[in-house]
Formats: structure tokens, sequence, C-alpha cells
């Protein structure tokens, strides 16, 4: 590894936007499908992914909610996630904001105490051996109906210990959080805070509905509200967290080239941008591939890297003692490493 590869590792940093069904890789797949017995769409490990070849979000998605059909009982989502968690931690991942889709279960028949308790279990062992601590954010699937969002946030009343909020995910396009603002009402009106995927695909006025409608306090993703001047200083003012996925952006053809990813634009506006893996199985790296990956696109130095994992603790979930701790230990570390030379060698 070169030393910048080595730095950005170490790096302490957060994760915020980082689906648990995303994580899920072609080898556990087949494991799982051998296991349970689910027959998966593609022959074999290399076919599958081969099939790694989107043109949008909706071809991902097509493939994603396939794949995690292979997901069936408590120790799949157990298994599922502490395999995120293991990688997640060798990246230098000290805190973990992880989406679960619940209806993506159910509606197969598989229980939501099956997903949450396999998930929560894993989420309980990384605190206690690793001291990676985490959060848990349950997404609407924003391509169904509403009633089937209430229906969900009903259903995970027992568990509302284990929820630190409430997301929006899936096609975009088309299903603008308006459809869903009763819900998030509802969500909000229980004590769980909103987050929403807006901007990815979807135009800047989803932002706007996000922050008005769903009153978000995170935007996932954003992308697009670098489209309206008003909007950006709208976010900055309200420092307002955008949880960027480069690499996701790359493989969904959001960018279509990294060297023109508007990150380093984002961080220049004053946005309180963070660099996230999103689907890391699916879209060539974790967290600290994608910071890695943003260095050598867009030239972002040290600075910028360490603002980038400060960010992400402060845009966290986490209490302000935490987040205060955890952005020392970022200063700690930078502060510990020589400079390193600008060809990164
Ligand atoms: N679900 C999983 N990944 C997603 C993404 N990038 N956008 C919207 N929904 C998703
Ligand atoms: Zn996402």
């Amino acid at each position: 590894m070169t030393a910048i590869a080595d730095f950005i590792t170490g790096l302490p940093k957060a994760e915020l936007h980082l689906h648990i069904e995303g994580s899920l890789d072609p080898e556990l797949a087949f494991d799982m499908a051998w296991r349970n017995g689910v027959q998966l769409g593609h022959p074999s490990i290399e076919a599958l992914r081969a099939a790694y070849a989107f043109r949008n979000l909706q071809e991902f998605l097509d493939l994603y909610y396939q794949c995690m059909k292979v997901l069936r009982r408590e120790q799949d989502f157990f298994d599922l996630t502490w395999a995120y968690l293991s990688k997640a931690r060798d990246q230098g991942v000290r805190h973990a904001e992880i989406f679960f889709d619940p209806q993506a279960h159910t509606a197969r028949g598989v229980t939501f105490d099956a997903v949450i308790e396999g998930i929560w279990a894993a989420l309980r062992q990384a605190e206690a051996e690793w001291g990676l601590s985490s959060r848990l954010i349950l997404c609407f699937l924003r391509h169904l109906d509403e009633a089937s969002a209430f229906a969900t946030l009903e259903e995970s009343r027992p568990w509302r210990h284990c929820i630190a909020a409430v997301g929006l995910d899936s096609s975009e396009v088309g299903h603008p959080p308006s459809k869903f603002t009763r819900v998030f009402a509802k969500a909000r009106a229980e004590g769980l805070p909103a987050v929403a995927h807006a901007g990815e695909e979807g135009p800047p006025a989803y932002v706007r509905e996000a922050l008005d409608l769903l009153q978000a306090v995170r935007i996932d993703h954003g992308n697009r509200a670098l489209e309206d001047d008003d909007l950006v200083r709208r976010l900055v003012a309200a420092k307002i967290p955008l949880t960027v996925c480069p690499l996701s952006n790359l493989r969904l053809c959001v960018v279509d080239d990294l060297i023109h990813h508007p990150l380093k634009r984002m961080l220049d506006l004053g946005l309180m941008a963070t660099v996230n893996s999103d689907d890391p199985a699916y879209f060539g790296g974790y967290v600290a591939d994608n910071y890695l990956a943003v260095h050598k696109a867009l030239g972002l130095g040290r600075g910028d890297l360490i603002r980038l994992a400060r960010n992400s603790f402060e845009a966290s979930f986490l209490d302000p003692a935490a987040k205060g701790r955890l952005m020392a230990e970022v200063d700690a570390y930078a502060a510990a490493w020589p400079v390193i030379s600008p060809s990164g060698s």
C-alpha cells in the first residue's frame, strides 16, 4: 500500500450511508443460497459478478432485490452484518450508521424479528469486542405505497430501542419525498428523526421536499442539490450533512467519471459532505476505498481527507461528547502522521 492508502485506511472515520443488504457479496450470497436452498438468478459467482454493470439506479436495484432473497433466517442477517462490520473495522470505521430495508424481507415472508434480531446481535458484538459503535436506520422503500410504510413503522414498534432514525430509499424518480410526508410525521412524533435519499437521480426539488416535508436532518447523496444555488446556501447555512457515495455514483452513472465527481466542489462550497460506500459489495469498494478513489481522482489532499473524517463524526447521531472524542482521535491520528509527499508514496 502507498503511504496515502495507509493513512486513509487508519484514519478514524464514521460510515453514515451503508445499506446492509448492499454489503452482500457474491461469495456470501452463494453460501446462503446453498444453505437455504434458494436459487439465485445467476449460475455462478463469476456470472453474478459479471452482472454488476449498471446503467442507472434501477438496474442495480433489480439485482439488489433479487440477491437479497438468499437472506432468510436470523443467522443470515447476523452473518451479513458481521461480515460488513469486520471489513469496515479493517478500513478504520469507528462508528457505523446502517440502513436496512425491512419491507424487502417481510414481503418475502421473513419476519421483522428475524431481520432485526440478526442485525442487532452483530452490532452489539462489534461494539463489545471492538468498540465499534453503531446506529440502525429503518428505511422505507419509496417505490411501495404509503400504507406499506405505515405498516412497517407499526411493525417496528417492539424494536424502537434499536432504531435511531427512519430513512427513504429505492427508486427515486417518480417517488418524491412528498409521497411519505404523513409517515415521516408519525415517525417524528414518535421520536424518530429522518434522513432521506434525495438528489441521487432526482431533481433538487426532491432535496427541498426532504427538508421541508420530511424534516430530514441529513441528505443521502444530494448530488443534484448543486444545480440550485439557493438550496446550496440553505444546506450550508443549516449545516445539513450530505452522505456522498463516490464509487456508487460512478457505478450507477450518476457521474461519468470520478474526475467529474462534485465532492470537491461540495467541500469548497462549505457543504458538510461525508464519504461513504452505499452498497460496497456491488460498487467496487468499502469506505476507505471511496476515500482513496476521490483522493486520486479529485486530488483531495490531507486536509480534505481529515475534514471528511471529522465531518463523518460531526454528521452522525452520536452524542456531542462521543463526537468530540472521536474528532479528537482524528486530529491526534493526523498529527502523528508525517506529511505525505504529493505523489502519495
Ligand atoms: N438502496 C440501496 N442502495 C440505494 C441507492 N444508492 N439509492 C437508493 N436506494 C438504494
Ligand atoms: Zn443509498
